[in-house]
């Protein structure tokens, strides 16, 4: 009897304690102990100027801007924070895999399209799932990564199910690291597609694992073995990580974009979510073909100011995402004020084209008033370019969002994307793609 109640109890134990320990897993992903969450105790810090060069020389013209501290600036993020990314292959070609007109009820266009990056059809390729609204003009379009597939944004049952590698959850139908017919629209919440449609823009969207699978597997699959030379067995220390992989395949997807004639390729705006908005804002600073970018909850590592150490840091996001970063990142863990850059220069790099940082109240673990204080000091480089700098010196209180070149909101609630953040967008593009 006890022999029989003895691994009852302790199972039932076991299963709470399990129970426990998700439920805390859950809630520390988003707030961990030991980490700064009060603003009284922001260590002094000293922000690079964006304006002054590495020679100590000030930036006092666009052109000084545009051909030295420009390149400085993007050269410092390249070999220190993202790692460099290699061009677009020769070889890239792309094949339309599927196209409807009756998608969304007959309102909308709907492609797949699969880009090759090797010759013929071996290798990794990338799957676009496209939504254009049906239009007699070429039509903007919102470029974003997804966590869980081109088939968890929407239920619509003719989307391929993806068959890449992804993290299993009961909960999103990933079984075994496979996505299944249970996980179609599970992340349909984050992806108001007909909203966007009926406002007259294009969705474009793609699997972030399709480029790199994120997990620490020392860049053995994924797109980096393909571009590694003669004996390489993993980036080198300046080279790239999963993030600046994730921005490379955001910049192949608009390689296609550019050849679609229902698309007005000018007028693409980059947006993603979290790990995916530090990706949509890499993007945007390294390829400037973006016209808009978009970050959405992007915090360490995206808009926060790392100087700040508030929440997130560097040494932890290095620890628990090896991967993301390049080599180099790693020296300033707890070392923050050594980092030649931050990341107020990511979205200098992005001027003058217009830039969206939104917050969430709750999200302190991205430190909604870091992302804010970037956009501040920022402006000086929109001012120096002609655009106008951020609308308000103070940080707005939630759901009064900012508007201008530089837009932001700080909505309330929690570390997600609502259509509260989509309206923002649509109205953000609006502004500047319907002048
Ligand atoms: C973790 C991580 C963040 C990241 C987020 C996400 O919380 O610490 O840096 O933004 O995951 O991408 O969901």
């Amino acid at each position: 009897m006890i022999s029989f109640l003895r691994p009852t109890l302790s199972g039932r134990t076991l299963a709470t304690l399990l129970v426990l320990l998700l439920c805390c897993g859950v809630s520390l992903a988003y707030q961990p102990k030991g980490y700064n969450y009060d603003e009284a105790k922001v260590p002094a810090y000293k922000l690079p100027d964006p304006l002054i060069c590495e020679d100590g020389s000030p930036v006092t013209s666009p052109l000084q801007w545009k051909t030295k501290r420009r390149p400085e600036i993007l050269h410092l993020f390249e070999t220190e924070v993202y790692g460099k990314s290699p061009a677009r292959p020769s070889c890239l070609h792309f094949e339309q895999t599927s196209c409807s007109d009756e998608a969304l009820g007959g309102h909308a266009i709907r492609k797949e399209v699969s880009i090759w990056l090797t010759e013929g059809k071996k290798g990794p390729h990338l799957d676009l799932l496209i939504y254009l609204p049906k239009s007699s003009r070429p039509v903007p379009v919102f470029l974003a990564l997804n966590f869980k597939g081109n088939h968890s944004i929407s239920n619509d049952p003719q989307i391929r199910l993806s068959r890449q590698w992804m993290r299993s959850s009961a909960d999103s139908g990933i079984v075994d690291h496979r996505a299944t017919e249970k996980s179609r629209g599970v992340a349909s919440s984050r992806w108001p597609v007909e909203m966007i449609v009926k406002r007259g823009y294009g969705l474009a969207t793609m699997y972030y694992g399709d480029i790199d699978p994120d997990f620490d597997d020392g860049f053995q699959n994924g797109v980096h073995p393909l571009f590694y030379r003669k004996g390489q067995k993993k980036p080198a220390p300046d080279e790239w990580g999963s993030i600046a992989a994730w921005a490379w395949g955001l910049s192949r997807a608009l390689d296609y974009l550019e050849t679609d004639c229902l698309v007005d390729a000018r007028k693409v705006a980059v947006m993603g979510h979290s790990r995916l908005g530090k990706t949509a804002l890499w993007a945007g600073a390294v390829d400037e073909r973006f016209a808009i970018v978009i970050s959405n909850d992007s915090g360490c590592g995206g808009a926060a100011l790392s100087r700040r150490h508030f929440g997130e840091t560097v040494q932890r996001i290095n620890t628990s995402f090896p991967h993301w970063f390049c080599g180099n990142f790693k020296k300033y863990n707890e070392n923050e004020s050594a980092l030649p850059v931050d990341q107020h220069e990511l979205i200098a790099l992005i001027a003058p084209r217009p830039v969206y940082v939104a917050s969430a109240q709750e999200d302190r673990w991205a430190d909604p008033h870091g992302e804010f204080l970037s956009l501040l000091h920022a402006s000086k480089v929109y001012e120096l370019l002609g655009e106008k700098p951020i609308a308000s010196q103070e940080w707005p209180p939630p759901n009064k969002p900012i508007t201008g070149t530089i837009g932001y909101h700080l909505r309330t609630g929690k570390h997600d994307v609502t259509d509260y953040d989509w309206n923002r967008y649509l109205d953000f593009a609006d502004l500047h793609f319907r002048k």
